[in-house]
């Protein structure tokens, strides 16, 4: 019979300590330990057993691109790098209410092959009765409330099917383990269960995580370790628009957005973002600029807004909302030294609107000319867009995908784009918008100011 005693895991790294510590030694996080039932370990004086395992030449595995699975939401399948890959884990973490299950039965619903939803948090009938909201109708859509880890994997096996969506891991329990759901231990075992399983048979599995007040998946670290793909889902309780994106992805990139807005009958794809993002823009205001970032391969123009006021005492006050803090500190003393603009004892406020937070050097020259605006009180040109990547020099330096960028401007109607010169070579055929190269800050705010 195996004994169980009391251990204290770090929920960052999975550390172990007989006793609880205010910082774990292995990870450095304070506050982190919690306490958990563990079994005795019957691993231990294990000698090694003659065993039967073979590697294989990665000539002879076959696995190809095509395999994937699409959810055929063209936002979601995006994100995930084009597709469901056989075989691997995703999970989606989010705040709640957000629209985690959502998301996932609408995607469940347009898979092509056989889905399981096993939800730990609903019965049946409520499922259902979201079902019916979103207008979800499928013949390969099976349902199963359960929570106990032996039936999920029994039902996974009986029933076979290429995606299994567990909603959520921290409703998950093993019975032989003595913790309750939801804790370290639990939610580690449960997915070591499942992991094991869907490795053997390709089955895809699809997590939904809790997410703490920090902002973080709820469960230990290690759990964004052990799975290929972390999803969140984000967005603001009082606005529509959600935004799914990926914090790691084993098969695909990191840096692709997928937009979506909530109705009544569930999430609808947003294909047009720059649109929305620009469609509460007040031409009339200083201090705005219109300026294209580049989220993976979709070029996305956006708002940039500053508000620059006088301090009257001590320290001024800097606040960077979607952009980074000290970039923007940078920024200001390249505009103090390089365009000579008072700004050491004034008050500037910046934000990406929209809540999008934007880290592409390529904003940086419409950051510069939204605080100009704002501290000269001289509006922006209203049909321009501003990019390029500000040096300490003050120059204006080139960037990346300038033609994708170029288009989204001419796409949208905009009369001219201010770009940086060292770009301008490579810009190709006649454009349907003015191409303005600027090389020094000093010069792009004298074009674009009025
Ligand atoms: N009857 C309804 N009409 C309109 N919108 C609704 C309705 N019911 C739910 N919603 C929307 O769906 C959201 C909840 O979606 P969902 O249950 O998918 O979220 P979740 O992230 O799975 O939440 P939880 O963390 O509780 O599991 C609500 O915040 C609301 O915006
Ligand atoms: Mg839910």
């Amino acid at each position: 019979m195996s004994k169980t005693k009391t251990k204290f895991i770090c929920s960052e790294c999975g550390y172990e300590s007989l006793r609880w510590l205010g910082r774990c030694p292995e990870c450095e996080a304070w506050n982190s330990f919690s306490e958990e039932l563990v079994e005795d370990d019957k691993l231990k004086n294990r000698s090694l057993k003659k065993q039967t395992v073979k590697a294989t030449q990665l000539k002879d595995i076959v696995s190809a691109e095509e395999d994937r699975i699409k959810t055929n939401i063209d936002e979601f399948d995006r994100v995930l790098g084009g597709g469901l890959m056989p075989g691997s884990i995703v999970l989606i973490g989010g705040d709640p209410g957000i629209g985690k299950s959502t998301l996932v039965m609408q995607a469940a619903s347009k898979i092509k092959d056989k889905v399981l939803y096993v939800t730990g948090e609903e019965s049946n009938r409520q499922v259902k009765l979201r079902a019916s909201r979103l207008k979800v109708d499928s013949e390969n859509f099976y349902m199963l409330a359960e929570t106990e880890m032996d039936n999920v994997i029994y039902t996974m096996q009986e029933l076979n099917p290429s995606v299994v969506i567990i909603d959520s891991i921290q409703t998950m329990y093993r019975s032989e383990l003595d913790n309750a759901p939801g804790t370290i231990t639990q939610i580690r075992e449960c997915t070591a269960q499942i992991m094991q399983l869907a490795k053997s048979t390709h089955q895809i599995v699809i997590l939904i995580g809790h997410v703490t007040k920090e902002g973080m998946i709820a469960g230990p670290k290690v759990l964004e370790h052990v799975v290929d793909t972390v999803l969140q889902f984000e967005g603001e309780r009082n606005h529509s628009y959600r935004i799914l994106r990926a914090q790691k992805n084993r098969f695909g990139s990191t840096n692709e957005i997928g937009i979506f807005e909530m109705h009544d009958n569930g999430l609808t794809e947003v294909s047009n973002p720059s649109e929305i993002f620009l469609s509460e823009r007040d031409h009339q205001s200083t201090g705005s600029s219109v300026t294209s970032s580049m989220e993976g391969t979709r070029p996305i123009l956006l708002e940039v807004q500053a508000l620059v006021t006088p301090s009257n005492f001590g320290n001024p006050q800097r606040v960077a909302t979607g952009f980074d803090y000290r970039r923007l500190s940078i920024l200001l003393a390249v505009l103090e030294k390089r365009a000579g603009l008072k700004l050491s004892s004034a008050n500037v406020f910046l934000n990406m609107a929209g809540g999008v937070k934007i880290d592409e050097p390529a904003v940086d020259l419409a950051v510069c000319c939204s605080i100009a605006s704002s501290l000269l009180d001289r509006n922006i040109k209203s049909n321009y867009v501003v990019i390029g990547e500000v040096g300490l020099g003050g120059e204006v330096r080139s960037i990346g995908q300038i033609e994708k960028r170029i288009q989204e401007a001419e796409k949208l109607g905009f009369e001219a784009i201010i770009i940086p010169k060292n770009n301008f070579k490579s810009v190709q055929g006649k454009k349907n918008i003015k191409i303005v190269p600027v090389d020094n800050i000093h010069s792009a705010i004298n074009t674009v100011l009025q």
